[in-house]
Formats: C-alpha cells, sequence, structure tokens
C-alpha cells in the first residue's frame, strides 16, 4: 500500500534520467511562444530517481484491475486482449515519429495505412463511404447524426426535430440526439428484448430524423427486425443509424449496410483491439451509405493512380477532431484486420460461443430475463432475495472483475456479462464457478465483500458528491 504522493518522496533537483546533448541551436522559448503562453514558474513535478518511478507505478498498477491481470467481463465494454503485435506496429519508428503536419509527400505510407483502414471498414459494413476521423464511439455517434441533420438542412427539410432511441440504449445514445440539436422519444421493447416495431411503427412520421439502434443490442440480443424497422423508416424519409459498438458479434457474419442501414458507427478500440481501459485512446469511425457520403468529416484520405492524399467531402459537415483523428488505433485496428484476414469471423464465432456457455452454465441459479441465443453478451439476474452489487463485489473477492451492473436500465438488478472472445474455457469455468458460489453464499456475507481488495466498499453517493481527489 502506498502511504504518501509520489511528490512527498522527492527532494528538489533529484534526478532519474539524463538526457543526450542538444545538437541543434539553442533557441529561447520567449522568442517562439507568445508570452501568455509562457509558464510564470515551473511546473510542480515530483523530483524522485528511477527506483522511485518505478515503484510508485508499479505499486499503484497492482492495485488495479486490469485485462493483463484478471478476467474483465465489463458488459458492454468488451475488455478482450489485445495482441502485442498491434502495439509492435505502433511502436515502429516511421509511424510514432511522424508530425501531423508534414506534406502528404512524406507521409505515404500513414496514409495508406488509413486508405486501406476505410477500405477494410467498407468491405466489413457494405458501406461505401467511411471517415476514421471521430475519436471515440460517442463522436462517432455524434457524427453520424450531425450527418443527418445537414442531410436535411441540404435538401431544405425543416420538419425533423426528433430522433428515436430505443430503451436498451447506450447513455450516449440520448445524449448525441441532444447534443445534435434534436428532441429525443424512447422506443420500448418486445417480448424477445428488440425493438418494439409496432410501436415504432406508430412512433414514425414527418418530424422523425432517425432510429438510433443498436445492434446486437446492450441486452445481448441479435434486432433480427433491421430489414423490415428500415423500411418503415426510409417510408417517412428518415435515415437508420446503427450503433456499432458491438460488431465483435457479427463481424463477417451481417452487413449493416446490407440489412437496411444508412450509417453506423464503429468502436475500433474495442471490436479491432487497442487497449482502451480508462476511457481512452478510442476511435469512433463512421461508415455510410452513398446518400450521406458527402457529408462525413474532413478530411478523408484518396487514392490517385499511386499516391494517397487528404480530401475534403463536398459538404461535409467539418472537422470532428484535430489532424487525421487517433492515427494510432487505427494502426492498431489495421494490423489487427491485417493479421486475422478472413479468421475476423472466428473471432465473432468465439465471441458468441462464450456469452452463451455462461448463459447456459448459469442458468438455474441465475434469473435470465432473455433465455434465447444471445450474441456477444448475457444479462443475468441474481438469485431472489440478493443484490446485483453484493455478486458484483463478492467477484471481486475471487479475482475477478465485476460484470456490469444496473445496466441495461431495462432489466432490474442487471449483471451484464461479456467474456469476450479471446477467454479460454478454462477461465470461463473458473468465473462461472465462482458466479455459482456466490449465489449460495447468505445476503450477509455478500454485502461484507470484498475483503481483500486494496479498499473495501466505498460510499459512492458520497465520494460523487464530496469528491475529494487529494491525499
Ligand atoms: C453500445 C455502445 N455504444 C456506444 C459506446 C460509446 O463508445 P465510447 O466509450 O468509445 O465513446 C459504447 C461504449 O462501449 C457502447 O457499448
Amino acid at each position: 500500500m502506498l502511504n504518501n504522493l509520489i511528490r512527498d518522496r522527492g527532494r528538489e533537483g533529484r534526478r532519474g534520467y539524463t538526457l543526450p546533448r542538444f545538437d541543434v541551436e539553442r533557441v529561447s522559448l520567449e522568442k517562439v511562444l507568445p508570452k501568455q503562453s509562457l509558464r510564470k514558474e515551473k511546473p510542480r513535478l515530483a523530483e524522485v530517481d528511477e527506483p522511485a518511478v518505478i515503484r510508485h507505478y508499479t505499486n499503484l498498477s497492482r492495485e488495479n484491475w486490469g485485462i493483463d491481470t484478471n478476467f474483465y467481463p465489463l458488459g458492454s465494454c468488451t475488455m478482450k486482449h489485445n495482441p502485442r503485435a498491434n502495439e509492435a506496429a505502433a511502436a515502429v519508428p516511421g509511424f510514432a515519429g511522424l508530425h501531423p503536419l508534414q506534406p502528404e509527400a512524406q507521409t505515404q505510407g500513414a496514409l495508406q495505412v488509413m486508405y486501406e483502414a476505410q477500405g477494410f471498414l467498407s468491405e466489413v459494413s457494405g458501406f461505401p463511404a467511411v471517415s476514421l476521423q471521430p475519436m471515440a464511439g460517442a463522436q462517432g455517434e455524434l457524427t453520424s447524426i450531425l450527418m443527418i441533420k445537414k442531410y436535411f438542412e441540404d435538401a431544405g427539410d425543416e420538419k425533423r426535430t426528433t430522433v428515436l432511441v430505443p430503451s436498451t440504449a447506450h447513455g450516449t445514445n440520448p445524449a448525441t440526439a441532444t447534443m445534435a440539436g434534436f428532441g429525443s422519444k424512447e422506443i420500448g421493447l418486445d417480448e424477445h428484448g428488440c425493438v418494439d416495431v409496432e410501436e415504432l411503427r406508430a412512433m414514425v412520421d414527418e418530424t422523425t430524423a432517425a432510429l438510433m439502434i443498436t445492434n446486437p443490442n446492450t441486452c445481448g440480443v441479435y434486432e433480427h427486425n433491421i430489414p423490415e424497422i428500415a423500411n418503415i423508416l426510409h417510408e417517412a424519409g428518415a435515415f437508420l443509424y446503427m450503433d456499432g459498438a458491438n460488431m465483435n458479434a457479427i463481424l463477417g457474419r451481417m452487413r449493416p449496410a446490407e440489412a437496411g442501414v444508412d450509417v453506423m458507427h464503429f468502436n475500433l478500440h474495442k471490436t479491432f483491439s487497442t487497449p482502451h481501459g480508462g476511457g481512452g485512446p478510442g476511435c469512433g469511425a463512421i461508415a455510410c451509405s452513398e446518400a450521406l457520403a458527402a457529408f462525413r468529416p474532413d478530411p478523408v484520405v484518396g487514392k490517385s493512380e499511386e499516391s494517397y492524399h487528404l480530401a475534403r467531402p463536398e459538404k461535409s459537415i467539418g472537422r470532428v477532431a484535430g489532424f487525421h483523428g487517433n492515427f494510432g488505433v487505427v494502426l492498431k485496428a489495421w494490423n489487427y484486420i491485417k493479421m486475422h484476414g478472413p479468421e475476423l469471423r472466428d473471432v465473432t464465432d468465439m465471441a458468441v460461443l462464450n456469452a452463451n456457455y455462461i448463459r447456459a452454465r448459469l442458468r438455474g441459479t441465475y434469473r435470465i430475463p432473455y433465455d434465447e441465443l444471445c450474441k456477444h453478451e448475457v444479462v443475468v439476474q441474481p438469485p431472489k432475495g440478493k443484490k446485483a452489487l453484493d455478486v458484483a463485489k463478492g467477484l471481486i473477492d475471487h479475482g475477478f472483475h465485476p460484470p456490469t451492473i444496473y445496466f441495461p436500465l431495462v432489466v432490474k438488478e442487471a449483471m451484464l456479462i461479456e467474456p469476450t472472445e479471446t477467454e479460454s474455457k478454462e477461465t470461463l469455468d473458473d468465473f462461472i464457478g465462482a458466479m455459482l458460489e456466490l449465489a449460495e453464499s447468505s445476503p450477509e456475507e455478500l454485502q461484507e465483500a470484498p475483503i481483500n481488495a486494496p479498499t473495501r466498499r466505498l460510499d459512492e453517493a458520497r465520494a460523487a458528491r464530496q469528491l475529494k481527489a487529494r491525499w
């Protein structure tokens, strides 16, 4: 356990590094930076030696949970193993040392990677046009809905004020609709956990701009009515947007464009493997139909004869990120896709098999609200009289990261388990064993958990309202 901040362990002048001698002329900062950008005093950094830095971060990491230390079945997050080969590709000096302002003639290799990545995403989605700019799934959603908005503005259609969002949606969906300036209306589910088609039919009218559907949805259920849903929207002149954050469950098995979707986002970091715990880095690339292609963010990568260039789509919504988006994430995704090739389908099949194995083994002990073939994740409820929070805390004592709890909101005491495709049967069996054991524990015993973690249970409401982020 750490007992103070790293800064408290330092002494003025103590160093753990030496820098190489300057091999360029020294220029004073005053000459190159505007006055208001210059610091008035030195930054308060820890002045420590190398062992202190190593021990500080090693000890911190030991108090943390990560995919490299534990099984991490956090529903809706796809916390899977990320092959180290992707990291090696991103660290190649020719890529890592590039500056985004270098001219196209010097960055042909990087532009080729982006161009090919656009092509791969086109291939797996069925859409003719892609943009790699958005830096997160949520930003990919916002980009897509802003493109739809601009489409209607361009067509002089001022009536489109509403975006429809299913009750299972990730919170970023209604947030996106609001941020883009639309009102959002919620649609309920049918008995299979899918969007209620009849309710949708009754809601769609000339004010509808789009429906945001997640497939597979956040109950892990495949939205098998997408073609019919797309027809309903298209007949009313509206668009179907698909939240593709869960593409690892359908990759190589279903192309959203062929089912009638108009625009979608990918979570490149989840599906194509970039470590993304703690909020970044990410890429929420979007793919869309011909009708929306001209509205994509600026720039996209084009190719003429043998060279690659950046281009602005004709009616672009403009930039949604600095420079070219998160190039490192695109590069890792490109590498991951190249490594797998057509075997990407196996990724999908394993993700689905693993979730269904857990569903089958927990059935009878845990309640399963949608007990049909699921995709990459499964929602369960603890046995009656037990709380999802307590089971989740109990899992920590068994050495597992808890699944997502109390989401999706439509299921009471929900535990959303996403094992991902990279886990072995042995790991799944250990996890299932722990879940079954916890189901047998008394509620009083469970309320004590966790007893082996660096901190016991926190008062979460107080932590949120009276946050003290200092030591
Ligand atoms: C279904 C769904 N939509 C959207 C998002 C938002 O993605 P991001 O966290 O990259 O913004 C997520 C996050 O995992 C998600 O699961």
